[in-house]
């Protein structure tokens, strides 16, 4: 049983939440009896994600400003206000030397990645700003405070979201609004699978028993359930003081 934050009748905007991390995030949302507005451009997953949860879906591509803003008005015309927002939908793009990278394989991460986190919180922090508080939760990684040769657009832009996540804390501080962000290590869900076939399409088992061998803590990639923990924590008042910082989930994986 899972811990209860007192969330109810909070307002949650959650953005890919068709799949993996959003989905968990939505999922304790739901059981906190939180009401939901789900986002994602998976519109089959979408409807199933909130036939099971409830709330209200959103079928959106974070990549563009008017689907951005657009979701946001949805939130506020149905409730009127926004007080917890899982800014979180993100892509792996292609993996390669950057010298075999075209300037649109960037383009289409820092798109959903970069651009996407953006314009996310400026819209939503349009609403709490007024209303004098709310929560923001960014999605980052692990890849937001190292490098890895063949990854440098995601690499990019997951460093983006922590200095966005940074300059939106100070922005939103005055206002009564904390904002973080999660930096998972090695998950088990769509995006980690795939990443375990980029990097040996022959292989992929074998790259997920390695990368398992390689997390000090368990020998195991996390689970989404284990995000949303973190997630949920930061979300309520137990986190209280706690605004601009970003929060390692990686089994000590980086703390060598
Ligand atoms: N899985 C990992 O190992 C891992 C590690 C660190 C960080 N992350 C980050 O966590 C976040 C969630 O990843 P996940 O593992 O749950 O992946 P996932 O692929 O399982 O889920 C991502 C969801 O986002 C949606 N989405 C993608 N692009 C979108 C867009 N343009 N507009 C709207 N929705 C869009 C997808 O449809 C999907 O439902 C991402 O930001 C990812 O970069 C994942």
């Amino acid at each position: 049983m899972s811990v209860r934050y007192g969330l109810d009748g909070q307002v949650a905007v959650i953005t890919g939440a068709a799949n993996g991390f959003g989905l968990a995030v939505a999922q304790r949302l739901a059981d906190e009896g939180a009401r939901l507005v789900l986002v994602d451009r998976d519109a089959d997953g979408l409807r199933a994600a909130a036939e099971k949860l409830g709330g209200l879906a959103v079928v959106a591509d974070v990549s563009q400003e008017s689907e951005v803003d657009g979701y946001v008005q949805e939130a506020v015309n149905a409730h009127g206000r926004i007080d917890l927002f899982f800014n979180n939908a993100g892509i792996e793009g292609r993996m390669a030397p950057m010298t075999e990278l075209s300037v649109e394989d960037f383009d289409r991460v820092w798109r959903v990645n970069g651009r996407g986190v953006f314009m996310g919180l400026r819209a939503v922090l349009k609403v709490m700003k007024p209303q004098g508080s709310g929560v923001i939760v960014n999605t980052a990684s692990m890849a937001a405070i190292k490098g890895a040769a063949t990854f440098s657009p995601y690499i990019a832009s997951k460093h983006a979201v922590l200095g966005l996540t940074k300059s939106a804390a100070l922005e939103g501080a005055p206002y009564g609004i904390r904002i973080n962000c999660v930096a998972p290590g090695h998950f088990d869900t769509r995006m980690g699978r795939d990443l375990t076939h980029q990097i040996n399409p022959d292989d992929p088992d074998g790259v997920f028993r390695a990368v398992s061998e390689s997390v000090p803590y368990g020998k195991r990639y996390g689970t989404a359930a284990e995000v949303a923990n973190v997630v949920l924590w930061l979300f309520s008042d137990e986190s209280e003081y706690v605004s601009g910082a970003l929060h390692l989930i990686d089994g000590a994986l980086n703390a060598g």
